[in-house]
């Protein structure tokens, strides 16, 4: 089994990644930390203990991160992922609230309770974390390994031409992260999985449509681009409801941007990574973040062949097989 800490910014494939996650036997989820991005801070935890409570999953810790990057003001997206973060959904209000103890504590405390064990997800921006390190420094040492969903390294940026969302929010927490990171050996270096490999994974309404199918929702649907804003889903579990109808916003963005009507799945493959449930190839790297720039500031530029003179820092991934990627997803959120 897989201990996990995650850290999202919730966000509409945050919400897939964490129900893939409370699906899935082997993940241990000791602790969930909401960091603001996508959307501000508050409404990132409202909507991780929704979804928490629609999944009877009551005994997760959840605790707020921070609220702000360190140096920048925050800029969230909810173009992206709709006004309060998970599309057209709208979910039941959490039945609890946060923890009292900070995020970046909860971060300390879970890898202080089991060195070494502990896998760190990150589907946000690296600012709790870089704040947890700067309290801790040991936890790069105590932790097993962090997989973190950022950057673009052969691959344009979604955010500016060069910078990836999780990336950009906070450039200076990512760079602090990965140089704390640094000097781990191969097995324990942060593996990054950036735009590269999770832009070549597009869900696709035929996809929602199986997951519909597979949690025993009668009629089957098929969601169409054509279909207004206000056209709901009818899945009758109602998880596969208000993620279809999270995920259905999301195609519409990506349509809009010229993509396709489909869906990226950032954090659902990272989630999918950190349980060993895909095929991957990975390459290491040095991995530095550009705070300068004025065209390419928020890059993540990665040293492949030992220009710098620097040891790899991280595992990037560089290819996956989507179609086991949806079949494991489809079969375990489909049984949720
Ligand atoms: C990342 O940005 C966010 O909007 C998504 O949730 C994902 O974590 C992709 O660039
Ligand atoms: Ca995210």
């Amino acid at each position: 089994s897989t201990p996990l800490l995650v850290d999202v910014d919730t966000g509409i494939d945050d919400s897939l990644a964490l129900l893939y996650l409370l699906a899935s036997p082997e993940a241990e989820v000791r602790g969930i930390v909401a960091t603001a991005g996508n959307v501000p801070v508050a409404q990132v935890a409202t909507n991780t203990l929704a979804w928490l409570d629609l999944c009877g999953a009551d005994d997760v810790e959840v605790a707020l991160g921070a609220a702000t990057p360190l140096t920048i003001p925050l800029r969230t997206t909810e173009d992206t992922h709709g006004p309060y973060g998970v599309g057209h959904a709208v979910l039941p209000p959490p039945r609890r609230t946060t923890s009292p103890q900070s995020g970046a504590q909860l971060w300390i405390d879970v890898a202080r309770a089991h060195p070494g064990e502990v896998t760190g997800l990150v589907t946000g921006p690296l600012t709790t974390l870089a704040l947890a390190v700067r309290a801790e420094p040991e936890l790069p040492k105590l932790l097993q390994r962090i997989v973190v969903m950022g950057g673009a390294f052969g691959h344009p940026g979604n955010t500016t031409p060069t910078a990836e969302w999780n990336i950009s929010v906070d450039p200076e927490a990512a760079a602090e992260v990965f140089a704390a990171f640094s000097g781990l050996p191969a097995g324990r270096r942060p593996v990054i999985c950036g735009l590269d490999v999770t832009e070549t994974i597009e869900m696709r309404p035929e996809h929602l449509r199986l997951l519909a199918v597979r949690s025993g929702s009668a009629p089957p649907e098929l969601l169409s681009p054509d279909d207004p804003p206000t056209v709901r889903s009818r899945a009758s579990n109602p998880i596969v409801r208000h993620l279809s109808d999270a995920i259905r916003f999301y195609m519409d963005f990506h349509r809009t941007h010229d993509q396709g009507y489909l869906a990226h799945m950032h954090d659902p493959f990272a989630a999918a990574f950190a349980l060993g449930r895909v095929p991957v190839t990975m390459r290491p790297a040095t991995v530095d973040v550009e705070l300068a720039g004025s065209l390419t500031r928020g890059m993540t530029v990665a040293d492949w062949v030992g220009h710098w003179g620097r040891e790899p820092n991280a595992d990037i991934v560089t290819a996956t097989d989507p179609v086991a990627f949806f079949e494991d997803l489809v079969e375990r959120v489909g049984n949720l």
